[in-house]
């Protein structure tokens, strides 16, 4: 039988890309829709502002934007809601939603930290799930996982193949993040147009906080953070999607680049074999030429949910690995990586 799910701040860019996902998901009937209050009660169709391409899905038109509150999504009969919601109203809603039985696979940041909440990036750390137990103790009758920041969900999935087989010490990275990942309203034109901005708030912290905690283990019954330290720069460029993150990973060993892009390569990751829709084939493509990965050429690899990495080269006898790593944020990054936990929880029979 098909679940019942919820779009959250489905107007949105990532709200855009989950209605796209999952209007016509095999496993997911999208039956529910919400946005702010002044777009309550109109016609899916007459109020998006549809910017992603193609046309907004047949399926979904006619659907009226409804609140977001539990009892009218209960109504609906909504099992998961996946959430696109702002930072600042996302935990009101979704911890109401999980209060009255609701699971909620969310992309907004308040919470991704706690111990007792998965933070997926599912090849990675799908088995971070086991902590789900532990929520029974808030006394919510849905389950809650956190989907990570949208350049720690591309940087993680590249570096999770590296730390699996060699011994590394510590990362620095540099992120070109393109304008889609601040939302369809987040950047100025006059100030991005033809420019470099060398600040995105809060953005630094949640790389390191949630790549440690992405790339860590599960100990009894709570996640124990990564030792590897992540260090980043993150900058906003005039690119419309697809994040580019200049790499370094200092090793404790020497290691040969062509050998890298072997592990890169064959790498398939903690839900191999699964047999989930969004899957892709290949989590991490490894680019050959010189000038890629690029946003316009590489972002739709693996339909937007394949990292695509390049110039692999090392430096300071071999023990200081350098590459770029490139990721759909909207996709990969966001909505493409909340589906691909659905379906993962589907599996494991959580939903
Ligand atoms: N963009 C990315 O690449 C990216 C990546 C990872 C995570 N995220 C996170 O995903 C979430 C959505 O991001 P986005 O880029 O899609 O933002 P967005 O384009 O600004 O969309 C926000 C959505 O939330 C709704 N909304 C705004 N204020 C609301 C309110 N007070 N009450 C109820 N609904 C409200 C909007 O509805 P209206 O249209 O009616 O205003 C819209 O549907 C954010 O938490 C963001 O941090 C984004």
């Amino acid at each position: 039988m098909r679940i019942k799910a919820a779009v959250l701040g489905a107007t949105g860019l990532v709200g855009q890309r989950f209605v796209s996902l999952l209007a016509n998901h095999p496993w997911f009937d999208l039956v529910a829709l919400t946005a702010s209050e002044k777009r309550v009660g109109r016609s899916y169709g007459e109020v998006v502002e549809w910017v992603i391409g193609e046309d907004v899905p047949d399926a979904v038109k006619d659907l009226q934007v409804l609140p977001n509150d539990l009892k009218v999504l209960r109504r609906e009969g909504v099992e998961v809601a996946f959430s696109a919601l702002p930072s600042s109203v996302a935990w009101g809603v979704e911890e109401s939603l999980l209060k009255g039985g609701i699971t909620v696979v969310s992309n907004a940041s308040p919470m991704r930290l706690e111990p007792d909440i998965p933070l997926l990036n599912p090849e990675v750390n799908v088995s971070h799930l086991e902590v789900l137990e532990k929520q029974k103790r808030r006394g919510w009758s849905g389950r809650l996982v956190k989907v990570p920041n949208c350049s720690t969900a591309i940087l993680t999935l590249a570096l999770k193949p590296l730390i699996d087989v060699y011994r590394v010490r510590r990362v620095a990275v540099t992120t070109m993040q393109a304008i889609s990942g601040a939302g369809l309203r987040g950047v100025p034109g006059y100030m991005i147009g033809c420019n470099v901005i060398p600040f995105i708030k809060g953005e630094e912290e949640k790389l390191t906080a949630e790549s440690a905690k992405i790339l860590g283990f599960v100990d009894k019954d709570s996640i124990r953070p990564s030792e590897v330290r992540v260090s980043a720069s993150c900058t906003r460029v005039p690119v419309l999607d697809g994040h580019l993150e200049s790499v370094f990973v200092d090793l404790d060993e020497s290691v040969n680049p062509s050998e890298v892009v072997k592990v890169l390569k064959s790498f398939r990751g903690e839900i191999a074999g699964w047999g989930l829709p969004t899957a892709p084939e290949n989590p991490v493509v490894v680019r050959g030429e010189e000038w890629r990965p690029q946003p316009r050429l590489d972002v739709m690899a693996g339909e937007g949910m394949s990292v695509v990495v390049g110039r692999v080269r090392v430096d300071e006898g071999d023990r200081l690995l350098k590459f770029f790593v490139l990721g759909h944020n909207t996709l990969r990054g966001a909505a493409g990586s909340g589906v691909l936990i659905g379906e993962a929880m589907v599996k494991k029979g959580l939903l």
